[in-house]
């Protein structure tokens, strides 16, 4: 059986305290008694109780000042205080302050079993929460973010970088990259890991509706609309991701670049300025420095975001860090369906490791996830990977060797030749609509043009 919870009881009158004591012996608690404060402190410092039950008045303190010693050592020490009817603004006070609840003297018995059943409940939730927030922060540590190649070294030291200072962080990469679990690790590495990380994906919303998002809405009696916080107030002492934050209208930057700058914010239908301590940390797959050329990004907003500039490249520009991530994932993936873990034939790794991984590490993920599930045997082989992958490394075979990193360069080189010239054909040749076409800015369209030496004929 269980042991029964320990509950110390503080009272300079012995009458009450012996009173207490019966009623909790009853219940089989484990009960220890102190008619003084010093004596009380003795056993906090000695022993872990579940609750302690307190008289307010007592000779040279008052209750509150015991809760607060208490509460130094055990800040989820639940505190019931015992007080006269007359008495009940003191206890009304002591509850602001954090105790749990106070009963009326003379104790009522059923009063107190009710009280005491809350106050264990309410802190073994504390409790569950701190180890929640611990693990989650264990979860964003570095070592899960995966990656032997030089250049995620270099991803790791500036994440490092951002985690120790409070500028404004700006994470770049192709989707899938790794750009969220990058914003978590600077924050949960950062001295704000004990406040909230909130995420707002910028792209995700129309206009009118991301402005209520990010700043919240003002209760407006009339119209009979509820008050809502945004996320900048909800992220208040931690760290707001704004994600894809190359997508925002031009009102909304305006009104991030006031919030950023004046650390306040005003809820839509209000005029009244609220203070946020945030630090941001903006994610995009975009070329801002080109949208910024374009006008269709503040370049005030950018300077703002762009202080700490953390690239992600892609992945197949770090083949080297292909087969560490499948053994996470397989790791993960085999553990999650209670599989033992699997290995990966030299076929299916030649596929793994020449594929140029469009949807970066995410499609990686997928991939093993299915590859785990599809896979009935000890060895992953091609048969379990998706046919698209076998194709290309057929495609591979008849040209350069799958190991070699500059070649898979030039491969993708010629893939993306390929989609560029197609679309230039389908475009008659105007620049600025394939780079629409394709997604990229008119940039680094050009930029591409120049480096896979394309040719434009002129009268196209
Ligand atoms: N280096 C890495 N190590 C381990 N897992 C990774 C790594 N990079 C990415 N992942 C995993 O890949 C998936 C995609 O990562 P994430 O969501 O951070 O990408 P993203 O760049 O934010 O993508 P998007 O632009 O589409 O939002 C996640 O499940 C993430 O945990
Ligand atoms: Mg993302």
């Amino acid at each position: 059986m269980a042991e029964k919870e320990r509950i110390l009881v503080v009272d300079d009158d012995l009458n009450t305290l012996k009173m207490v004591e019966s009623f909790l012996a009853l219940k089989k608690y484990q009960v220890v008694t102190c008619l003084t404060f010093r004596d009380a402190m003795k056993e906090i410092d000695a022993g872990e109780f579940d609750a302690a039950v307190i008289d307010y008045f007592m000779p040279n303190t008052t209750g509150l000042e015991m809760m607060k010693a208490f509460h130094a050592t055990d800040p989820d020490l639940p505190v019931i205080v015992l007080t006269a009817s007359r008495d009940i603004k003191v206890a009304v006070n002591m509850i602001k302050e954090g105790a749990f609840n106070y009963l009326i003297k003379p104790v009522d018995p059923d009063e107190l079993y009710v009280n005491l059943d809350n106050a264990f409940v309410n802190r073994r939730l504390k409790r569950e929460n701190k180890k929640l927030k611990l693990d989650l922060k264990d979860r964003y540590k570095f070592d899960h973010i995966v990656g032997d190649s030089g250049r995620m070294r270099e991803v790791f030291d500036l994440t490092a970088r951002a985690s120790k200072v409070r500028s404004n962080a700006l994470i770049i990469g192709e989707t899938g990259v790794g750009k969220e679990l990058v914003a978590k690790a600077i924050h949960f590495n950062s001295d704000r890991c004990g406040g909230p990380f909130i995420g707002v994906n910028c792209s995700a919303l129309a206009e009118s509706l991301l402005e209520a998002e990010l700043f919240g809405i003002e209760k407006n009696v009339a119209t009979g609309v509820d008050a809502r916080m945004g996320k900048f107030e909800a992220a208040d002492g931690g760290s707001l991701f704004l994600d894809e934050v190359g997508d925002m209208s031009p009102s909304i930057q305006a009104k991030v670049l006031r919030a950023i700058q004046e650390r306040e914010v005003e809820r839509v239908g209000s005029h009244t300025p609220r203070k946020v301590n945030i630090r941001i940390i903006a994610a995009t797959n975009r070329d801002l420095e080109a949208a910024v050329d374009q006008e269709t990004f503040r370049k005030d907003l950018f300077y703002r975001l762009n202080v700490l500039v953390i690239p992600i490249p892609p992945l197949r520009l770090r083949k080297q860090d292909i087969s560490p991530l499948c053994d996470h994932f397989l790791a993960k993936f085999c553990a999650e369906n209670k599989m033992e873990v699997k290995n990966i034939s030299i076929e299916a790794a030649k596929i793994l490791m020449s594929h140029p991984w469009p949807g970066n590490v995410r499609e990686l993920e997928n991939t093993m996830e299915r590859a785990v599930i599809l896979c009935d045997e000890k060895t992953i082989t091609p048969t379990h990977l998706p046919d698209n992958l076998a194709a290309a490394s057929i495609l591979l075979e008849g040209g350069a060797d799958g190991d070699d990193c500059a070649d898979l360069e030039q491969m993708v080189s010629k893939f993306e030749k390929g989609v560029i010239l197609d679309a230039l054909e389908k475009c008659a040749g105007r620049q600025n609509k394939a780079a629409q076409m394709l997604g990229v800015s008119e940039r680094s369209m050009w930029y591409k043009i120049k480096k896979l030496g394309i040719q434009i004929s002129k009268d196209s």
